[in-house]
């Protein structure tokens, strides 16, 4: 039997022994159709979440929990020079500095988070030891560089020649637009995961929008606006131009909305409806939510065509295109 087939057997008989059992009575009348997933299920922003959910879904088959697994699976870009996006080989902000931004969140209320950190290839880690070490949420620029390295992080280089390159040929374009999200087909990697005892947690991070301000700081640091779990609930996370979710206060808006009946990718809608609305008729830039309710129910929604999210369940690890408000 798979290492896959096992982990789903495992998790069976975890829920019929109890801990995942009323979730899955809430999930059940949905198996099978897309949207809903029964047991563990992983969900992240854009292809690069592919191998993220994978990274993510190992480490619960290793035994790891919600966190564990949405710490290891947003590691993935972070640490691929690809992915010019989040972590290593990010793009640099207007002064050529690779400043990164994340946050981590499980389902009990527990946080943290790094601002504006550099020469850190994984924030994400770092996040998670302001989250468990200290008794703040949030860490930011040096004092956040000087707390990873008093923990035994390495200073490195993050600003890879191609990132460089990348940066100075987009330059003059990304001075009179906000962002160039959609242009490689991904941004932010945001992930939410729920566990095979129904637990829930989440992850984001980024290297933020490219050109930046020096100093700017985006929505993916930002408990309740790039991501929010509530383990009695569900959670949600956002891509996209940061500015215009923390307004919102999107990702908590998300699974508030839930809180109140909606489903998820309803409540994903309405939020940017109200993204719509604030800026009038002219949208030229991108913003997506993902939402992951307890049940296992999941939905998606962006402003514009070109967003796509990765979900991992009992039925694999794929890649599903978001719907999209028509503007
Ligand atoms: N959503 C990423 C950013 O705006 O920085």
């Amino acid at each position: 039997m798979s290492s896959r087939r096992n982990f789903l057997k495992r998790s069976a008989i975890l829920s019929s022994l109890g801990g995942f059992f009323s979730l899955q009575a809430g999930a059940f009348s949905l198996r099978g159709k897309i949207g809903a997933a029964t047991g563990p299920v992983i969900i992240s922003t854009w292809n690069h979440g592919l191998p993220a959910n994978e990274a993510a879904w190992q480490k619960m088959q290793e035994g790891g929990s919600a966190l564990d697994a949405a710490e290891a699976g947003v590691r993935v870009p972070e640490g691929d020079p690809n992915v010019m996006s989040v972590g290593y080989g990010g793009l640099p902000d207007a002064d050529g500095y690779v400043t990164l931004d994340a946050c981590i969140m499980d389902g009990n209320n527990q946080c943290g988070s790094v601002a504006c950190l550099e020469n850190i290839k994984h924030p994400i880690s770092v996040a998670r030891r302001v989250m468990e070490d200290t008794q703040h949420v949030m860490l930011v620029g040096e004092g956040a560089l000087e707390f990873a390295l008093s923990k035994g992080f390495k200073k490195e280089n993050l600003l890879t020649p191609r990132a460089l390159k990348a940066w100075q040929s987009y330059k003059k374009e990304l001075e009179k637009k906000r962002s160039i999200i959609n242009i490689e087909n991904h941004d932010t990697i945001g992930l939410l995961v729920i566990d095979g005892k129904g637990e829930m947690s989440g992850a984001c991070t980024t290297s933020g929008m490219a050109n930046k301000i020096h100093g700017r700081v985006g929505d993916s640091p930002i408990i309740g606006a790039g991501l929010f779990v509530d383990g009695e609930v569900g959670g949600a996370c956002a891509t996209g131009v940061g500015e215009e979710v923390i307004k919102q206060a999107g990702s908590a808006m998300v699974v508030e909305l839930m809180r109140n009946g909606m489903a998820p990718e309803e409540a994903c809608k309405e939020v940017l409806r109200r993204i719509v609305k604030t800026n009038g008729k002219k949208i030229d830039f991108q913003v997506g939510f993902l939402a992951l309710r307890k049940d296992g129910r999941y939905g998606a929604y962006a402003l514009k065509r070109g967003f796509n999210f990765a979900v991992y369940d009992s039925k694999g690890n794929n890649l599903i295109d978001s719907p999209f408000m028509k503007n």
